[in-house]
């Protein structure tokens, strides 16, 4: 799987993409007709202005036959945190392509993107429904908090999982 920085032609295919996986990932979780209102146009307009801000890395894993198997951005934690200084923003792989260790690659390059940055600690926020928060336990992400968040009219619980130090972030499973 090749990953690479995103170039601004990529953005609608991350869109399409990222539809995709929201559609499937948090159905029955956000409400129906939220996802069901989300457009491709609307999403790539949101992608390239969190793409554009100032350190934002942003990168794609390019799919096979075209397109994009899954996308990552991240930079600096957007609250500022003094301790985890580091966050994954979005990272979505689309349902044909999970399980295959391309979230872990992209969170992997990431990370040496943002070491470069002189970033060592990470942060990543998840909804607790989502069973893919697994996917940060088994990098060895620790659960720092949960709370709640209101999203799209719903009350939702969101758990905060971070990484002290990014050279814990798991490689062997
Ligand atoms: C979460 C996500 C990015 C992980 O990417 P991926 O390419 O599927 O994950 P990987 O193949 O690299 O998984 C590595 C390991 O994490 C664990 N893992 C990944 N997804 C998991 C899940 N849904 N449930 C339990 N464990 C999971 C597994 O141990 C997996 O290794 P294994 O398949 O050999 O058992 C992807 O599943 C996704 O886009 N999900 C939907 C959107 C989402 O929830 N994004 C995160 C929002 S914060």
């Amino acid at each position: 799987m090749h990953i690479r920085p995103v170039k601004s032609t990529d953005i609608p295919a991350m869109a399409e993409t990222y539809v995709e996986t929201w559609r499937d990932a948090y159905r029955g979780i956000l409400p129906e007709a939220y996802l069901e209102s989300m457009t491709v146009a609307e999403t790539a307009k949101d992608l390239a202005r969190e793409m554009s801000a100032a350190g934002v890395v942003s990168l794609v894993a390019e799919a096979d036959e075209g397109g994009a198997a899954g996308l990552i951005t991240g930079g600096i934690d957007r609250r500022r945190d003094r301790v985890y200084g580091g966050e994954i923003f979005s990272l979505y792989v689309r349902p044909a392509y999970q399980r295959g260790g391309i979230g872990h690659q992209l969170v992997t390059q990431l990370v040496a993107h943002i070491n470069r940055l002189d970033i060592f600690t990470l942060k990543v926020q998840v909804l607790e429904d989502n069973p893919c928060r697994r996917f940060y336990e088994k990098l060895n992400g620790v659960r720092l908090a949960c709370g709640r968040i209101r999203f799209a009219d719903t009350d939702l619980a969101a758990c905060t999982y971070g990484w002290l130090d990014t050279d814990l972030i798991g490689t062997t499973f």
